[in-house]
């Protein structure tokens, strides 16, 4: 802790700040206690506040009423306690405790709180079911790995509110009820009373607002905002998350990518997290997609893709022909000297199918040939040639899946990592940070038969708008170890191109301006170049703090299903309430 407690009744210091140089002073102390001994004729409790633990100990001898009052005390009791601070004999030092020198010898104690017995123990560290941590999350938080999460947040968040007001951004609030923002989410939806029939939408991202702001001349915006998306949570996904969102006026690619890699490279530094050197490299989504199948591809390892057309020009085996036919591609993965049983075969396949690959091709490099169900539907010249593509050897394990462009490279991308993480190819203890640049601008959706923007439809592009498959975007993505922790883009700051580019995606003008008709006014009356980013604030520090989930860094997160097992939302309401919204309930 930077700053003392003022002194009261309660207390006038932090636990830890109890340390060897305050021995032979007076302290007060106040907070829960973690865990209680009896030995024999003394007691010791470890008194826990945010800044750590002390050891208070209890002398039946000099102070025998207190003692009694000790002898009753339990886990989480919450007390006060005052006396002296003593070294510890040598042989009772705790190298592992700051405080582990000392002990306050306890004159006084006042008990604040009684405990009912905690649902699972908060001395400990030990796993604990996640719903119950979610119902008790106040219990929770008081637990070592919680409280770290939070602080280690908080620094976060200072250190970006301290770069960027340096640097002249204003932090400008924009409004949760709102109407519905493009990011390609659902939307959680709010009902307005005093227009029965009509919804507010929560933002999922103040994306437009972000725009006005550079319209209204604000120059340089930023903001730490949640935003609501309404889709399935995963590891690195919630419902509910924080982004740290900015935006600038006058600026082109290179003004953005600088001014986030000073921000986050003064985050790295103050949390000690080491990822290299400022400025960072940029990979093409065309080579993150060729080399790793992943447009946030995890750079730390090897096992890269590579495409196999050429090897195979004139195949006669009809899986690999026809889909080069159709304009496919087949690609393969050398995943190194394996011997891997049929069974996890079996399952590489279902991964690769899972990912949307029709089948995929397994084969080892043997001294004759290869070792495949499919060997035999290749000449050897094929197989020669593959192997040399893949620079396969005796004893490689091969991987081949043939598709379409995208299905192969997810395919491939996903066994990828599976693999990197079975053979414990990744090195965790090692960070990789890059930015993805020139994503095409449209991405064809099969299914609708119409475009969709790839990052957003306010995003500029450079190329031939009449020509939209070829257009690439101005839009950028930062890659921290294989986890795509933040996106934004130049925009466009043209009315007509702007219209142009609803119309490519379907938005006719009438819905432009019946959903985005405030932004597109705001263009009619002189808007700046202008362009920015958003980062996933929780994606950020779960990385840091080596988190598997993101949940784990959020004082109140809403359990996988959406729900919140802590207030039971969300919960049905009353008929009034609904009349009162003007709904009725199918
Ligand atoms: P985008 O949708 O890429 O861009 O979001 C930016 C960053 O936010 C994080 N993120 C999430 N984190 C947790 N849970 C989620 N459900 C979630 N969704 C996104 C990611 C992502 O990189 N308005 C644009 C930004 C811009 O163009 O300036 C936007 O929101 O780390
Ligand atoms: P099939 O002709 O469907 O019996 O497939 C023969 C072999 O090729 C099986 O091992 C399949 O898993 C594999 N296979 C089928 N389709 C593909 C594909 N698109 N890419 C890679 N392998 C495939």
């Amino acid at each position: 802790m930077k700053h003392p407690p003022r002194p009261n009744s309660y207390r006038d210091a932090w636990c830890a700040e109890l340390t060897a140089d305050r021995a032979g002073s007076q302290a007060r102390v106040a907070g829960w206690v973690h865990r209680r001994r009896d030995h024999g004729g003394l007691i010791f409790i470890d008194l826990r506040d945010r800044s750590g633990l002390v050891q208070l100990v209890f002398h039946p001898e000099t102070a025998p009423e207190i003692h009694r009052q000790a002898h009753g005390l339990r886990s989480e009791d919450v007390m006060s306690a005052s006396g002296t601070v003593v070294r510890r004999a040598p042989e009772n030092v705790n190298p592992a405790l700051k405080t582990g020198e000392i002990e306050l010898s306890v004159a006084q104690v006042e008990i604040l709180a009684d405990s009912a017995t905690p649902p699972f123990p908060l001395d400990d560290g030990g796993d604990v079911d996640e719903t119950l941590r979610l119902r008790h999350r106040a219990l929770d938080l008081r637990r070592a790995p919680m409280r770290d999460a939070l602080e280690l947040r908080h620094q976060v968040v200072a250190t970006i509110r301290d770069v960027l007001d340096e640097r002249d951004f204003l932090e400008i609030e924009t409004p949760f009820l709102t109407r519905s923002t493009p990011e390609g989410a659902r939307d959680f939806l709010v009902p307005a009373r005093q227009q029965p029939g009509s919804f507010y939408a929560l933002p999922q991202s103040p994306q437009l607002f972000k725009q006005l702001l550079m319209i209204g001349g604000l120059e340089r915006y930023y903001q730490i905002v949640r935003c609501f998306r309404d889709e399935d949570s995963r590891a690195d996904r919630t419902t509910e998350f924080t982004q740290l969102d900015l935006e600038m006026a006058f600026v082109q690619e290179d003004d953005v990518l600088e001014t986030m890699e000073a921000v986050m490279g003064a985050v790295f530094a103050a949390v000690g997290f080491d990822v290299p050197s400022q400025p960072w490299p940029r990979m093409t989504f065309a080579e993150a997609v060729g080399r790793f199948g992943s447009d946030r591809p995890d750079t730390r390892f090897g096992l890269e893709l590579h495409d196999l057309g050429e090897a195979l020009a004139g195949t006669g085996f009809q899986v690999f022909s026809r889909v080069l036919a159709d304009g496919g591609v087949v690609r393969g993965i050398n995943a190194g000297r394996r011997e891997l049983p049929r069974s996890e075969l079996d399952g590489l396949t279902e991964l690769a199918r899972q990912h949307g690959a029709r089948g995929l091709v397994w084969a080892f490099v043997e001294p004759a040939g290869w070792r495949s169900p499919v060997a035999k539907f290749l000449t050897a010249a094929e197989i020669a040639a593959i192997n040399e593509r893949l620079q396969a050897s005796d004893g490689d394990l091969v991987l081949i899946v043939a598709d379409d462009q995208i299905r192969a490279g997810k395919a491939l991308g996903a066994l990828r990592l599976e693999l990197g993480e079975r053979f414990g190819l990744i090195p965790h203890d090692r960070h990789d940070i890059r930015w993805v640049v020139e994503f095409p601008m449209f991405l064809r959706n099969e299914e609708e038969g119409r475009w969709e923007a790839e990052h957003h439809p306010f995003t500029a592009s450079t190329g031939d708008l009449e020509q939209p498959a070829t257009l690439l975007s101005r839009s950028y993505d930062l890659v921290l170890d294989g986890s795509e922790i933040g996106g934004g883009s130049i925009r466009n700051h043209r009315l007509d191109i702007q219209e142009r580019i609803f119309e490519l995606i379907g938005i006719g003008p009438e819905e432009a301006q019946a959903r985005f008709g405030f932004l597109l006014d705001a263009l009619r009356f002189g808007a700046p170049p202008h362009g920015g980013i958003a980062m996933g604030i929780d994606r950020i520090v779960s990385l840091i703090a080596g988190r598997e989930n993101i949940r784990e860094v959020i004082a109140f997160p809403k359990a996988t299903s959406g729900g919140d097992p802590l207030t039971g939302a969300p919960a049905p309401v009353d008929d009034p309430q609904l009349r009162e919204l003007g709904l009725r309930l199918r």
